[in-house]
């Protein structure tokens, strides 16, 4: 690997997007996320696409401005408008965020894959990343959990009307409000919730400040629909990988249903912004992200100094 002093943000940090340093004034932030469908209509496929694609510029406190298609599409198989749909769907978002498409990259492919790849930029010194957490931190989630069950349950026919909608209306909207306001008000870290699901995440941002943190489950938000189904098996395989992967780490009071268990190891797509703020602006902070339209957003834990490495859930 090159050793560049202009790569402030990059893959050793795990973050979310790497971030390149063009001056004292300016950097890029660069990201790419594609993926398989995860509803049936294409147009809100392509809308969830860009919106996860655009997320982890947001989540650092970027600002994006241009996106490429990255596309796999089989031609054999599917009719082009589909593709067509999917495209309208992404384009759309990525004018609702301010964002030119300047080209992009198609392939024959057996299974269908959408995305972007996304350049923004950023202020070197005004970076969020996710390793800026500080003990007394109040920690606020912006988007409810559990649309990777909900997703299951799409596939499995089974999802009502109103989950289809309300998991719509989660995955299509942007994180740029959030993130445009934990730019001005301040604060100290912030991540996105995607595959790794909001413990996952959570976990990523203990490790990189070196700080512990306690959640009060009882106020993490999440899509009412996400429990129902996970009482009925409908749990994404994602999830029990992601139990593995951090079961040291994490102690879940005894009390805490096997369906919440699943709902806070879900993988999620299109997820909200894990934010940790100083305690002193997190109501402001949270009282303007609802105003937002984003009314589910909650002051979820706080960040403590010991135990080190560790998430307590309590009740
Ligand atoms: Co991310
Ligand atoms: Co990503
Ligand atoms: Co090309």
């Amino acid at each position: 690997m090159i050793d560049d002093p202009n790569l402030i943000v990059g893959l050793k940090s795990f973050d979310d997007a790497g971030v390149y340093k063009l001056s004292d004034e300016l950097a890029l932030v660069q990201t790419i996320d594609f993926f398989t469908p995860i509803v049936d209509d294409p147009y809100t496929f392509g809308q969830i696409a860009a919106a996860n694609a655009l997320s982890d510029v947001y989540a650092m406190g970027g600002t994006p401005l241009t996106a490429m298609n990255v596309v796999c599409f089989p031609t054999q198989t599917m009719d082009v408008t589909v593709l067509r749909e999917i495209l309208r769907g992404g384009l759309d978002k990525m004018r609702e965020a301010k964002v030119t498409l300047v080209g992009g990259h198609s392939v024959e492919d057996s299974e269908l894959k959408y995305g972007l790849s996304v350049t923004g930029v950023i202020h070197p010194k005004k970076i969020i990343t996710n390793a800026g957490a500080k003990p007394g931190d109040r920690l606020i989630l912006t988007k409810p959990l559990g649309t990777g069950i909900i997703n299951t349950a799409i596939k499995a026919k089974t999802a009502s009307p109103e989950a289809l909608s309300k998991v719509t209306k989660v995955m299509t909207a942007l994180n740029r409000d959030a993130s445009e306001l934990m730019q001005v008000i301040g604060v100290n870290s912030c991540t996105d919730i995607t595959g790794f699901g909001f413990i996952g995440h959570a976990c990523e941002m203990i490790e990189a400040s070196d700080v512990g943190m306690i959640l009060t489950s009882s106020s993490i938000p999440f899509l009412s629909e996400a429990e129902e189904y996970a009482k009925m098996g409908l749990v994404p395989g994602g999830t029990n990988r992601n139990k593995k992967f951090r079961t040291k780490q994490i102690e879940l009071d005894p009390s805490l249903s096997p369906e919440l268990i699943d709902i806070l190891f879900d993988p999620q797509t299109s997820g909200g912004l894990l934010i940790s703020t100083p305690q002193e602006k997190s109501l402001m902070l949270l009282d303007q992200i609802r105003k937002k339209g984003m009314e589910e957003a909650s002051i979820v834990g706080e960040i403590v100094s010991e135990p080190k490495g560790k998430i307590v859930v309590k009740k």
